[in-house]
């Protein structure tokens, strides 16, 4: 894929990003599909599910977990289901081939050019992944930002049957996501790219701000 994008361009002066999704249809050229992607990042119980399923209502984007995706694997039966489970278990990062390929194959089974990624990327071998296989760049992060006390009280109190949501696994969990995740998060930092909230507020107040943050990149055709 990476050298019929490098081909077009040098051919034709495309973009790569316009080639983002491809399909490949009797030897045509590709069908080009570009999409607009945002990296929801933030800690275990930050509120990355939540406050999707608002952006999703109030901005059209379509909502992928990479963690919802994993955990549909697994019920489906698939060949890689128990590692996957093991893994999630324990609260460790799933082989990135597989994450990647399962938020592509979503993406292109999804007929919207607008992508919440939740949870993803969590590590760099994430990202290195995700664009060699997608070529694609986010537009931006937002960033849930929460104290572990307030994620671990919601966590604890979510019920809703995660075998993950257990004391032991949490704390494993935050470990992952503070030494994979947040140096990620200062690395986008870095470029300009991060918009972070603070999600240790209740539900709407979070979302007044993410709201500010959509409707702006909106504006500016971000
Ligand atoms: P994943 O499913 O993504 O879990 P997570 O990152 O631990 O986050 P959660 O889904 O638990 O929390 P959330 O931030 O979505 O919060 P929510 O909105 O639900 O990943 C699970 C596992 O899959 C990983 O540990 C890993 O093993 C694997 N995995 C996933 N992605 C991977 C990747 N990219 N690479 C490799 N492996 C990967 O809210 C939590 C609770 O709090 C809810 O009850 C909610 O109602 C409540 N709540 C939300 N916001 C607020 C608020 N503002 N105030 C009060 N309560 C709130
Ligand atoms: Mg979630």
């Amino acid at each position: 894929m990476g050298n019929c994008c490098a081909l077009l361009k040098s051919i034709m002066g495309f973009a790569t990003e316009d080639f983002i999704i491809q399909e490949e249809h009797d030897g045509r050229l590709p069908k080009q599909k570009k999409v607009k992607v945002v990296f929801v990042l933030g800690g275990p119980g930050s509120g990355k599910g939540t406050v999707c399923a608002k952006i999703v209502e109030q901005f059209g984007y379509s909502h992928l977990s990479s963690g919802e995706l994993l955990r549909k694997e697994i019920k489906a039966g698939s060949e890689h289901g128990t590692m996957i489970q093991n893994m999630m278990n324990e609260g460790k990062l799933v082989p990135s081939d597989i994450t990647v390929r399962l938020i592509q194959k979503a993406m292109q089974e999804t007929d919207n050019d607008k992508f919440l990624l939740d949870g993803f990327p969590r590590d760099e071998e994430n990202v290195r992944t995700f664009e060699k296989l997608t070529r694609i760049e986010p537009d931006f992060i937002l960033f849930l930002d929460c104290p572990e006390e307030e994620m671990t009280k919601r966590l604890l109190s979510r019920n809703q049957g995660r075998e993950d949501d257990n004391i032991e696994t949490i704390k494993k969990r935050f470990r992952v996501f503070q030494e994979s995740t947040l140096p990620l998060v200062n690395y986008y930092a870095s470029k300009g790219k991060v918009r972070k909230v603070d999600a240790a507020r209740p539900v709407e107040d979070v979302f007044e701000s993410v709201k500010t943050i959509f409707s702006s990149a909106n504006e500016q055709g971000a």
